[in-house]
């Protein structure tokens, strides 16, 4: 009878253990920061609304909030300069992103929005 209880309990400690084990495997490519990030996503998500998909700037919002086009801006401000605004945020509208983003993340999605410029 002790045996059998035992075996329960080691029975129920394994299962638990596994489902821990599962559980922190299907989240660890989100720990990491990288995986599953895609550029064109995020600023499909967080930046297009204001700075609009073909980087024109030309959406409701961009418009009442004065956004440049990047076809003008790409010419006046180097990448470094970009990561800066996206890092730090600058005037009334546009947010600093440096608590959402990692250094690396943030370098992606300015080098997505001056790609832009290019279409
Ligand atoms: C709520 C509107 C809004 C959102 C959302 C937004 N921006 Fe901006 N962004 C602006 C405005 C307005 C400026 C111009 C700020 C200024 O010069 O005073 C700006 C400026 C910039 C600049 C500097 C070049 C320029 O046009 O002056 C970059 C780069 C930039 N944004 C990237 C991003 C990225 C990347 C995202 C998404 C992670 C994003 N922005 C989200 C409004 C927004």
């Amino acid at each position: 009878m002790q045996r059998y209880l035992l075996r329960r309990v080691l029975g129920a400690i394994l299962g638990a253990l596994f489902v821990c084990i599962t559980t922190l495997l299907a989240f660890t490519p989100t720990l990491d920061g990288q995986a599953g990030f895609s550029a064109h996503d995020v600023y499909l998500d967080k930046c297009s609304a204001c700075h609009a998909q073909d980087g024109s700037g030309k959406t409701v919002k961009g418009r009442k909030d004065k956004v440049k086009d990047i076809r003008q801006t790409i010419k006046k401000m180097s990448e470094d300069q970009m990561i800066q605004i996206v890092e730090k945020g600058k005037g009334a509208y546009m947010n600093s992103f440096s608590k959402q983003y990692s250094p690396e993340q943030i370098k992606a999605l300015v080098e997505y929005y001056r790609s832009l410029a290019g279409q």
